[in-house]
């Protein structure tokens, strides 16, 4: 294996890091799925054991009503900071499964990067904690007092790690928190996220006839759900993107032209970021740049849509039933709940007199603003310097992590972003890897930002 960090430690363990993650990797923790309770117990089992055996005082799982989660910690002195990390072990569905070219859960390496489900999202970033806390304690170098809270429930919404914190707020002091579950530019242009957005997400079921229709006998006569289903979808985008929910952009913070201007500077190549994904043109709201649309604007899009006849062959069908998820993602001051209650009464409201529809709302989360002139990002930022040899560029992502402005409220602190992973690693997709570079360097970084944050 090449030498990827200046860090002995890693070097001389980096072989045996990778089989204990890809034991981890192996363990199917598809928390959105009844059938893996199971396996999302063995793997929170599986990650209570690595945090004892690198050498934690205490190490737990705290149940909830659904997946534990994993708390362990060491306190050296009460008088020292208290780092808290937070991550999960929880990963996505993996399907479609035929589009992976090895199998989901049985990791592998090629060119460098590690292939499994979860690899990056967020087993593999979340391992870096664990490992970078090892180094630490083997070679008598951690400074500080460290809290670990790694949750089972982040891909579906976290709904009990809020009931968790908040039930916990004393087990929980910490003078800051860091996470691991965002990216870079790329390996030689380190960022750090200092947005996030926040998350309504929604289901809808239209209803027309009280039972499926011959398409033949009925059709052009009875509507058809789906039919109105993807008139209604199309109506809540106008010919500006803009969504036409009313009251959706009222909360919507308007970011001053310097800070716009000063978003716009991070590197970013239309093309190559075209190119990676297969599209010919992008396309969003009027007025702004891409990067100003997933950083600073808000979105929806629908995450599935279904009904009638999706088997093999043909078969006429005019169905009585249509489903979609839509999600919204969100950003300052937009309230996830104000925005779900919108977003039913238009859909209600959009609904012809043919059909009914019927609108839940499922997990919701809000947006989050992190400060760089907190004394977690400067530590951060000299990490990067030092590791790297170069400051990170602040970042606005689209992706969400509702617990961020959770902590903040509930515990007052602020989060730091540091994550490693890359647009490129298909996180919640088929082909999911991560790279040996940022899960070994990742590990690195980890330790120099205790060393910097704990510098006085
Ligand atoms: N790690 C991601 C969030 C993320 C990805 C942030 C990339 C920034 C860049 C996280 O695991 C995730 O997928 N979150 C969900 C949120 C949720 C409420 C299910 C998301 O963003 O869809
Ligand atoms: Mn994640
Ligand atoms: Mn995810």
């Amino acid at each position: 294996m090449k030498t990827y960090t200046s860090n002995p430690y890693i070097e001389e363990n980096k072989q045996r890091f990778l089989d204990e993650l890809f034991d981890l990797l192996r363990i199917p923790s598809v928390s959105a799925k009844s059938e893996h309770v199971g396996d999302v117990r063995k793997t929170a089992e599986f990650v209570k054991e690595k945090f004892l055996e690198a050498g934690v005082d205490h190490a737990e799982l705290c149940e909830t009503s659904l997946h534990p989660i994993v708390y362990a910690e060491k306190i050296l002195d009460e008088s020292l900071p208290t780092v808290l990390v937070y991550g999960h072990y929880d990963v996505q569905p993996p399907e479609p499964l035929e589009l992976w070219h090895s199998p989901p859960f049985e990791p592998v390496i090629k060119d460098e990067k590690i292939y499994a489900r979860g690899a990056c999202d967020d087993k593999g970033q979340m391992y870096m904690h664990i490992k970078a806390f090892e180094a630490m304690i083997k070679t008598d170098g951690l400074p500080c007092n460290v809290k670990f809270m790694i949750e089972g429930e982040e891909e579906i919404g976290s709904d009990n790690l809020d009931k968790f914190v908040i039930a916990n707020k004393e087990k929980l002091k910490a003078d800051v928190i860091i996470i691991s579950d965002t990216g870079i530019i790329d390996n030689n242009t380190p960022s750090m996220t200092v947005g996030l957005r926040g998350m309504s997400y929604m289901e809808v079921e239209v209803t027309g006839p009280n039972r499926d229709l011959h398409s033949g006998h009925y059709g052009g006569a009875v509507v058809n759900p789906i039919n109105a289903l993807c008139e209604m979808i199309a109506s809540l985008k106008d010919e500006n993107n803009h969504i036409t929910i009313p009251g959706f952009y009222d909360k919507v913070q308007v970011l001053p032209e310097e800070e716009r201007t000063e978003l716009n500077k991070a590197p970013f190549n239309l093309d190559d970021y075209k190119n990676e994904i297969g599209i010919q043109e992008v396309a969003g709201e009027k007025g702004f740049t891409t990067i100003e649309r997933t950083g600073i604007r808000p979105a929806l899009d629908v995450n599935g849509i279904w009904g009638g006849y999706t088997g093999e062959g043909a078969k006429t069908v005019l169905p009585s039933k249509a489903h979609a998820k839509i999600s919204m993602r969100l950003v300052p001051d937009q309230d996830s709940q104000e925005i779900s209650d919108l977003f039913k009464k238009h859909f209600e409201s959009i609904a012809p007199k043919t059909v009914s529809v019927n609108v839940i709302a499922h997990h919701g989360g809000e947006p989050a603003v992190l400060s760089t002139s907190s004394k977690g990002y400067q530590a951060a930022a000299s990490a990067f310097e030092e590791g790297w040899g170069k400051s990170p560029i602040p970042t606005r992502d689209g992706g969400s992590i509702p617990i961020v402005s959770l902590f903040k409220k509930e515990l007052g602190l602020e989060s730091v972003m540091l994550g490693f992973g890359l647009d490129s690693d298909a996180i919640h997709s088929p082909n999911e890897h991560y790279g040996l570079f940022n899960f070994l360097k990742g590990i690195e970084t980890i330790i120099l930002f205790y060393k910097h944050y704990t510098k006085s």
